[in-house]
């Protein structure tokens, strides 16, 4: 076991699916996979093995923002050999053409936190998905007729932020949504070279100040496990 994760060595798949909400994990163990069972409740962050289509395959919680999701990236690595990782979760609208239940594939995460000027001092990183994963997804979508939306995102280290208009800037930049975890995830996978892609589906916009609705929400994520699991 790990520190934050108590499954044997041998109980976690090679692929792990990632939302950020451990009660969604669950869910996604019981709607998608067979003969699961539940390796983790180490501070409730859920955590199950399971087959879909016959492949072995995992879901965890990672908690909320780039402290409590690099914990678990880093254990998943380290400790259990796990060799890809996909984030499923949500992320909040930037441009008025990224509409509530888009999909959106993160290609590249800029971030607001310092996990990388504390390691790349004077200069700038850049976390990138990795590309075979990501040209699947793509892939895949298209052949099921799911719009996607690409580009990159921004990982943020505060989920209110101080200056409500403090997304402009980046939607200047042509930053679609704003999340709390790809940025880790990439840059964690980059010095593991293991693969890693963050799938977000938009459930709320700083452009409109929309919110999905609960219907809403559980539809479009049933697409993007959907993406996540054909390509794991
Ligand atoms: N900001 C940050 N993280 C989010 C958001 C948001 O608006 N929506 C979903 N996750």
């Amino acid at each position: 076991m790990s520190v934050h994760i108590e499954a044997n060595k041998n109980d976690i798949a090679n692929t792990v699916l990632m939302p950020g909400d451990p009660l969604r994990a669950k869910w996604i163990s019981e709607t998608f996979f067979e003969d699961a069972f539940c390796y983790n409740q180490i501070r409730g962050m859920l955590g199950y093995t399971g087959f879909y289509k016959g492949k072995r395959i995992s879901v965890q919680g990672s908690g909320m923002g780039i402290p409590s999701s690099m914990i678990y990236f880093q254990e998943l690595i380290k400790a259990y050999d796990v060799k890809t990782i996909i984030r499923v979760g949500t992320a909040g609208s930037y441009q008025k053409n990224v509409k509530i239940k888009d999909i959106v594939l993160a290609m590249a995460a800029s971030t607001t936190s310092n996990i990388n000027s504390s390691r790349f001092t004077n200069a700038d990183f850049a976390p990138t998905a990795d590309f075979e994963l990501f040209v699947q997804a793509l892939q895949y979508a298209k052949e099921n007729n799911i719009p996607i939306k690409a580009g990159n995102v921004l990982s943020l280290d505060e989920f209110y932020e101080e200056n409500p208009n403090s997304y402009k800037k980046w939607a200047e930049y042509g930053v679609l949504c704003a999340e709390m975890e790809t940025a880790g995830l990439y840059t964690i996978a980059a010095k593991y070279n293991i693969k890693a892609l963050s799938i977000l589906t938009i459930s709320d916009s700083l452009v409109t100040g929309e919110h999905a609705s609960t219907e809403e929400r559980e539809s479009t994520l049933k697409e993007m496990i959907e993406i996540a699991l054909h390509i794991s």
